[in-house]
Formats: C-alpha cells, structure tokens, sequence
C-alpha cells in the first residue's frame, strides 16, 4: 500500500488548504483498525481506504461500530490499534494538523443555547484563525447561506428546531474549508427539503475535491448520495464498493420474476420447479412467481428454453430487492455469523 502523499507550501497553517495529493494516495486511508471498551470488541480489523472527491457512506444498524470509527478519525479517541491517515497526515503522530483538514459532525452535537448563531460560529471561526472580524463574518454568511440558514444569523441557538440546529452544525464543520468532512448521521432530524439540501452541498463539496464519511440509517438516501459506500455489522467490515458491487458481495443477486403465460400454466410451474437457479414456484393470480438466482445471460437462457418449449409467453417482469431490504437481511443473518467475541 502506497501511503506517499505530497503537499504543497504551507498547508497546514490553518488559511491555506491546498493540500495537494499524490494521485495514488487516499484521503482517507484506515488499516486494521480495531477499537474496544473493556473486553468488548466494538471494531474489528476494519480496513477502507477511500479516494478523494468521494461521498463515502458507512451504513450498519445500531451498534455496528460507526460512531466509534469515527470518533478514532476526529482523533476523539485512541484506538486499540490500527492506523488512520487523512489527506496524508498520520492522525496519531500529528493530531493537531489532522484537526485542520478534517471537521467532524458528531449524531449529537451540543449548541450552547445562550449564543447566537453567528456568535456560535464565530468562536470556532477564531479558534480556525479564519482572519479579522470581517473576513470570519463573510465566511460565516456564506456557510449559513450553504446550509440555508442565513436568516437564522442572529437569533439565539436554543430557537432553532432540531432540524436547523443539526444544519447549524454542519456550518460549523464547513468554516475553515476542511478536506475530509466526517458526519454522523447528518440528515437525522432534518426535513425531506433539508435532506435534499444536504446531498446537493455534500456533492458541491465533493466536486470541490472534498472527501465525505457519512453514516446514516436512512439507507435510501446514502445510496443516492454516496459515490460507494461500506457495510458494517458489529464492528466488523462486511463488503464495500459501490451500491451494486455491495448488493453482489453480499450475495443478494437473486430476484422475483413474474411470468404471464397464455394457456398451459400448470404445466410452465411444473417445467419451472427444478430448473437450475429457480426456486419458490408459485402461482400468483393468474401469474408464475419464482424467485431466480442466475446471471442476466441465464435470465436470458431460461426465457429462450420456454420458448422452444412452446410456452406462449406474454409478459415477463424483474423485481429486485431493494438496498434497504438487503441490509436488514444482512443484519438479520450475520448477527449469528459475525459475532463480537470478548477478548479472553
Ligand atoms: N463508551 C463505551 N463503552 C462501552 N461500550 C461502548 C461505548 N461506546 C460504544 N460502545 C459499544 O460499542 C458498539 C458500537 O457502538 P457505536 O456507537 O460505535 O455504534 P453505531 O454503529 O454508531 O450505532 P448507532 O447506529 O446506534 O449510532 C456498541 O455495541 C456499543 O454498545
Ligand atoms: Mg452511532
């Protein structure tokens, strides 16, 4: 693995974030990481490496170990062992320039409620040395305008609804321009529109040579989002690519097809059960349904075997699974095949 990485000038004084990567290097490169509280392994030997410019999406249901990854890159917390690389920085050995070319969204970030929003945004503003008093207000409005709360600059925090505090939050993540963003469930919260709002920032960011890690329960939407994205159950790594070579990693190839045949019908059932690849043959109103696990060409093969059977075919339709069905599968499944083992 080619850890090289070349940066240009003074990248790390906090107003120039040129940092320039070697094109073979990730922005966000972590191996075998392992995190445990206790005897509890909540992060297996997880290894992702991600490219920059990419919307990454960490899905897995509760408890699958996403806060505790990302704690580790925000440098919140040490790891067992493993090692984490951002934008080429080693995160253990130089924590302090990690903090400066990443911002980190946490599931549950506290706003003091006796600021005001841009008084709010202004304390990390100058904690980022974002420049005097006029240049931090500019960038402060236009990550306020990013977000769509520019007409929220000067009410008190604690006014805000759950939905714009967590929009609020993301200005913040945005003030000193980092290059990878990691977010916790940023959309929870958040109102269809607002969500809608997200993923078009993200992917602006993203076109900007940004890197995004983001979780969420609203697999849906991460598969829109996300470039790729990555499966995770109790601690553990289970497949990561892109949507589709998740769906076939994990082995949710197979699909219902339904099957309008003109006369014959019972025989077409008969001939069906039995065929390489099908399985549950059934009748469903005047319809076959059967559940089919071959490639497209043995799609392809089965519909030119029935007709040279002389089955008078007349409709023919695919149903998938969707993404959420296969990873509440996933879930379901591989809780008995993936423990967390204590350590002994
Ligand atoms: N401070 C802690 N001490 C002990 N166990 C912990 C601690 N934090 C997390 N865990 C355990 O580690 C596992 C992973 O937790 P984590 O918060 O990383 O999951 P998650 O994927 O973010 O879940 P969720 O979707 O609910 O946010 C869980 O089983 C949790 O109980
Ligand atoms: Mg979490």
């Amino acid at each position: 693995m080619d850890w090289d990485c070349q940066f240009r000038g003074a990248c790390f004084d906090g107003s120039d974030m040129s940092a320039v990567l070697h094109p073979v290097s990730p922005a966000i490169q972590i191996q075998d990481l392992r995190v445990d509280y206790g005897k509890f392994v909540a992060v297996d030997d997880l290894t992702i490496s991600v490219p920059a410019g990419e919307i990454f999406g960490l899905v897995g249901p509760n408890g699958a170990g996403k806060t505790s990854t990302f704690k580790v890159l925000a440098t919140l917390m040490e790891p067992t062992y493993g090692e984490v690389r951002l934008a080429g920085i080693e995160i253990f050995e130089q924590p302090e320039a990690a903090r400066r070319v990443m911002a980190y969204m946490p599931d549950l970030a506290p706003v003091p409620s006796d600021l005001k929003v841009w008084e709010f945004l202004d304390c990390f503003a100058e904690a980022h040395e974002l420049g005097n008093a006029a240049q931090r207000r500019e960038r402060i409005e236009e990550c306020l305008d990013l977000v769509s709360l520019a007409d929220k600059n000067n009410v008190f925090c604690k006014t805000l609804s759950r939905g714009q505090t967590q929009r609020l939050v993301l200005a913040k993540t945005l003030l000193h321009r980092p290059k990878v963003l990691i977010l916790d469930e940023p959309a929870s919260g958040m109102d269809p529109m607002s969500r809608r709002q997200l993923r078009l920032a993200l992917r602006n960011l993203a076109a900007d040579g940004a890197t995004v890690i983001v979780s969420s329960h609203i697999l849906s939407e991460l598969s829109e989002m996300c470039t790729s994205i990555c499966v995770m159950n109790r601690g553990k790594l289970l497949a990561a690519g892109s949507v589709e070579e998740v769906r076939r990693v994990l082995g949710r190839t197979e699909r219902i097809l339904t099957l309008g045949v003109v006369e014959r019908v019972d025989e077409a059932v008969g001939w069906l059960q039995g065929r390489e690849h099908v399985a549950e043959v059934r009748l469903a109103g005047e319809r076959i349904a059967f559940s089919f696990a071959g490639s497209a060409r043995d799609q392809a093969q089965l519909v030119s075997d029935l007709v040279q059977e002389a089955f008078l075919i007349h409709a023919l339709e695919e149903q998938r699974s969707t993404f959420e069905e296969i990873l509440l599968d996933v879930s379901g499944s591989n809780a008995a095949a993936a423990p967390n083992l204590p350590l002994s």
